[in-house]
């Protein structure tokens, strides 16, 4: 089957996509699109975190064909041509990133996080980043990144060109 989808803000097709590929897959190996890693394909890492629409999934768990006609957001599509985004930058200059496996998908999340929560608790990042497991940094650095990137996008001003429906290729205000 063929799959059209509008990925990182602009229309992709994949053709002779089987029935049974997942999101991640076709990204990946389709696409061109290797920012989202592929650890577990179980749904227990987290690692291939993406947005579908508004919301953030593991795409290694979503049918290639429940994409059909979606607007996915990998952590490529997150920067603006060759400038991270704050959270991106964040992870950088926090030291939050050792060998990388897990940090796509930490990145999607806490972007997701910040865009609904721009102040949060220890507790609150924790949790929303519960999902996704990084087996190098002990996880203090990637509380230090999310706490940085929270101080710095509140510096920026108010939410409007950063964050999810505030700025993420193919949504409504970018
Ligand atoms: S590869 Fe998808 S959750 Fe681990
Ligand atoms: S930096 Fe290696 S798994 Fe997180």
């Amino acid at each position: 089957m063929r799959i059209t989808a509008t990925v990182n803000g602009e229309t992709r097709q994949a053709d002779d996509v089987w029935e049974g590929e997942s999101l991640l897959y076709v990204l990946r190996e389709r696409m061109g699109l290797p920012g989202s890693k592929n650890a577990c394909e179980q749904g227990e890492c987290g690692s291939c975190t993406v947005y579908l629409d508004d919301a953030v999934v593991c795409a290694c768990l979503v049918a290639a064909g429940q994409a059909q006609g979606r607007r996915i957001v990998t952590v490529e599509g997150l920067a603006r041509g060759d400038s991270l985004h704050p959270v991106q930058q964040a992870f950088v200059d926090a030291g939050a990133v050792q060998c990388g496996f897990c940090t796509p998908g930490l990145l999607v999340a806490a972007h997701d996080l910040l865009a609904r929560d721009p102040d949060p608790a220890d507790a609150d990042v924790r949790e929303a980043l519960a999902g996704n497991l990084c087996r190098c940094t002990g996880y203090e650095k990637i509380l230090e990144a999310v706490r940085l990137a929270a101080a710095r996008l509140s510096e920026a001003g108010p939410p409007g060109s950063e964050l999810p429906g505030h700025g993420l290729p193919g949504g409504e205000a970018s």
